[in-house]
């Protein structure tokens, strides 16, 4: 198709490097938007259960798909085992809701979305200690929920299978205790925490890392208020070097951002539900940035995680909760 690259995974499954995200947006926007993602000619869309909107996502890919506007084999689409879930015995019946919301007989990649576990009470809230806080399931084993994922391949309902916000020694563990090696670790990379060590490491592994919060995460600010997080984020579009590079280039400072993503190898999943901008999201194959460009963009790296998951209170007690707070540590 026209415009998308792909990157080869370590099961022979092609991954197109641009991808659309999905996490907070209504299912009016994200149906609207999803429409739009495709005529722009996107094929990756990233979601999950947490994001509550696989089944406004499912309905456009039916019609999608039922009016012969698009091959199956053509879309790329990832969900993700949610931590409330990341246990063994979940591992089916989450994919198959997923499945079903998502209205498709297979997913391209089915991520574990998180290296830990939370409980849940039976409405479905997170259950809490006497000050707040997140009860961890420490029962937690990513070699056993691994294996049900590898199930899932061996049963066609997933192609691929990946994990995300694993630490470098949480990858190392799990290539170790595997028959089918993590296809790609999702973490959040950006000019501003570039992880060099995790991704290096992934790369030297063949696991292919995907880049969310891609574009520094904007629309994080408004969640953190609702968990009465206070920060002080950085806006990545107003970095002066990423400004310059776009003028230089005539595209804009988010172009310039993606493109240090995929230049480096790996995938970016965007999030826009504006028209303009998720087009202009995808609209990155028509110019390359010099080396010097991708040398200087390498050496802004600050370590600011901007999705800390901290709105997950008091998830820094589960053992397999490995961010370094920068707000609270
Ligand atoms: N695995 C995980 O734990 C995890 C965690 C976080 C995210 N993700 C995935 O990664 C995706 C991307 O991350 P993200 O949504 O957190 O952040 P992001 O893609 O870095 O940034 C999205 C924000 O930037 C704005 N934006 C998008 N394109 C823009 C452009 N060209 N110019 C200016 N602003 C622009 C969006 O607003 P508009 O919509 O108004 O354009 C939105 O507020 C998510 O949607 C989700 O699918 C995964």
């Amino acid at each position: 198709m026209a415009n998308t690259q792909f990157l080869t995974l370590n099961n022979g499954e092609k991954m197109p490097i641009i991808g659309i995200g999905t996490w907070q947006a209504s299912d009016e926007e994200i149906e609207t938007a999803i429409d739009q993602a495709l005529e722009a000619g996107y094929r990756h869309i990233d979601t999950a259960p947490v994001y509550g909107n696989e089944q406004a996502i499912g309905r456009v890919l039916k019609r999608w798909l039922d009016a012969g506007k698009v091959k199956r084999e053509e879309l790329f689409i990832v969900t993700k085992l949610p931590p409330i879930a990341n246990r063994p015995h979940e591992v089916e019946p989450t994919i198959k809701k997923s499945l079903a919301d998502l209205q498709l007989d297979y997913v391209d990649m089915y991520l574990i979305h998180t290296p830990f576990t939370v409980f849940i009470n039976e409405d479905g809230s997170f259950k809490v200690d006497e000050e707040g806080l997140m009860i961890p399931d420490v029962s937690t084993d990513h070699a056993a929920t691994w294996l049900e994922m590898e199930k899932l391949v061996a049963n066609g309902l997933t192609k691929s299978i990946g994990i995300s916000n694993f630490s470098k020694e949480q990858v190392a563990r799990l290539l170790k205790n595997c028959k089918i090696p993590p296809a790609t670790n999702q973490i959040e990379h950006h000019v501003y925490l570039q992880q060099r060590d995790l991704v290096d490491f992934c790369k030297s592994k063949n696991v292919v890392i995907t880049a969310y919060a891609p574009l520094g995460s904007k629309g994080i600010a408004k969640f953190n208020a609702g968990a009465n997080l206070v920060r002080d984020l950085p806006d990545l579009m107003d970095i002066p070097e990423v400004k310059e590079m776009a003028a230089s280039h005539g595209k804009t400072p988010a172009q310039v951002l993606l493109r240090w993503i995929i230049e480096t190898g790996n995938v970016a999943i965007p999030k826009s539900t504006n028209p303009d901008r998720l087009k202009q999201n995808f609209n990155v194959f028509d110019f390359k940035l010099t080396e010097e460009e991708v040398a200087k963009l390498s050496a802004l790296d600050k370590n600011i995680r901007v999705c800390d998951f901290a709105f997950f209170h008091g998830i820094e007690r589960h053992p397999e909760f490995t961010f370094k707070n920068q707000y609270t540590n």
